[in-house]
């Protein structure tokens, strides 16, 4: 983006590509939960506004199914990103449309605008390549400009991230340069002790990652819903807790490949139901009954982890211990985070569901080495997936 602006923007159309997949309240539409992706992007949107480029933003929201969708609508993202700039953003109600084109067309320097969800379009996330390329060239044409700054998106081999770049001149933004250069830190040459922690609910979307770090750590940390599949290749009885029971064989080759460097959890927070208004004790991971489910992980566990989390000089976490957004069962993951802040060393928040619990637990920040705005872009980075948005700038 430095590049870009040395040449002088003023006047210039400039395409950004944003990760604005923010999440919004259940119970209340168009009230957004946490806005840090947008506030991630928001360095980008600035400079390109102050130094009077023409600012087209395009973002994807959520997984419609490549035709508008009123709930999946960036409206409101639109209005919450003029309040974080502290100027309006102008809103396109389509993505290539008339609405979008005539705006485009009438945008005055440093106005910012933002465009329709982008999977409001087939040819956004199409497999055939000519769909892909097409839907670009309508984008491209928008613009004198490409800059990418959705690192949370960089795993998406979609129009706007891949196909984009290869039209027209291409850069990345501050946040995917610092995304890049964090993660390519701590998979590369992280400082020992390597400590990793993962939870959220699969082992199944973890497998990967599980595999490729193993042999780099000196200890991986699990809880949340994928823990009880590990137990009950221990021999634990789960109760009615998440098991994948095809995973049940793959997690009992992990423990004996791990020799003892996997860490499982020693005591679970056992509920009647999956609500905050359930009965539920703190059990041992022996001692899980039959008609509870486990939603979070216990104190003894919280304890273990942070011992073996103090220790390390480099932490990387995702997904969270328990179901944090539920206050009974929150208390797993703050501890885990809680930890997290306080080692001598770096560590670094692999996005999605753990960054939003950094955020909405009120933890902190500024105490975490880095947060990361992707949850599936880190995981495949640390996989050591080529990343087709990352690939695309560097042609
Ligand atoms: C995310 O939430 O991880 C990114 O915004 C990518 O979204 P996607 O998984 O729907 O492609």
């Amino acid at each position: 983006l430095d590049d870009l602006l040395g040449e002088g923007v003023s006047g210039r159309r400039v395409l950004v590509r944003a990760d604005l997949n923010v999440p919004f309240d259940k119970n209340s539409p168009g009230v957004i939960t946490d806005d840090g992706r947008a506030r991630a992007v928001l360095p980008t949107l600035v400079a390109l506004r102050d130094a009077g480029a023409r600012v087209i933003v395009m973002s994807h929201l959520g997984r419609p199914k490549g035709a508008p969708d009123p709930k999946f609508t960036l409206a409101p993202v639109a209005t919450r990103l003029g309040e974080l700039l502290g100027s309006p953003v102008i809103f396109a109600a389509d993505t290539v449309g008339a609405d979008a084109s005539g705006k485009v067309a009438a945008l005055g320097d440093g106005d910012v605008l933002l465009l329709e969800n982008l999977r409001f379009n087939a040819g956004e996330t199409s497999k055939d390549d000519a769909e892909r390329a097409a839907f670009a060239g309508q984008l491209a044409k928008f613009a004198d400009f490409y800059v990418d700054d959705a690192f949370g998106a960089v795993h998406r081999k979609h129009a706007s991230v891949y196909d984009v770049p290869a039209i027209l001149p291409h850069y990345a933004g501050g946040l995917v340069l610092r995304e890049v250069e964090v993660l390519r830190r701590v998979s590369e040459s992280p400082e020992q002790p390597y400590v990793v922690v993962l939870g959220g609910s699969k082992v199944s979307d973890k497998l990967a990652v599980i595999q490729a770090l193993l042999p780099k750590v000196d200890k991986l940390l699990v809880g949340g819903g994928m823990c009880f599949t590990f137990l009950k290749a221990q021999g634990y009885e789960v109760g009615k807790s998440l098991l994948e029971s095809e995973m049940i064989s793959t997690c009992a080759s992990l423990l004996e490949q791990a020799g003892g460097r996997i860490v499982l959890p020693a005591d679970v927070v056992a509920a009647s139901e999956f609500s905050a208004s359930a009965a539920h004790d703190v059990v041992e991971v022996s001692d899980i009954p039959a008609d509870r489910l486990g939603l979070d992980i216990g104190p003894k566990s919280v304890a273990l982890f942070a011992e073996a989390i103090g220790g390390a000089k480099t932490v990387f976490w995702n997904g969270p211990m328990g179901v944090f957004e539920l206050a009974p069962f929150a208390a797993g993951t703050r501890g885990v985070a809680e930890a997290i802040t306080k080692i001598d060393g770096f560590s670094v928040v692999g996005g999605g569901d753990s960054a939003a619990a950094v955020r909405t637990l009120g933890l902190d920040e500024s105490a975490f080495g880095h947060i990361s705005t992707g949850g599936g872009a880190s995981l495949e980075y640390l996989e050591g997936k080529k990343l087709p948005g990352v690939e695309a700038l560097e042609n």
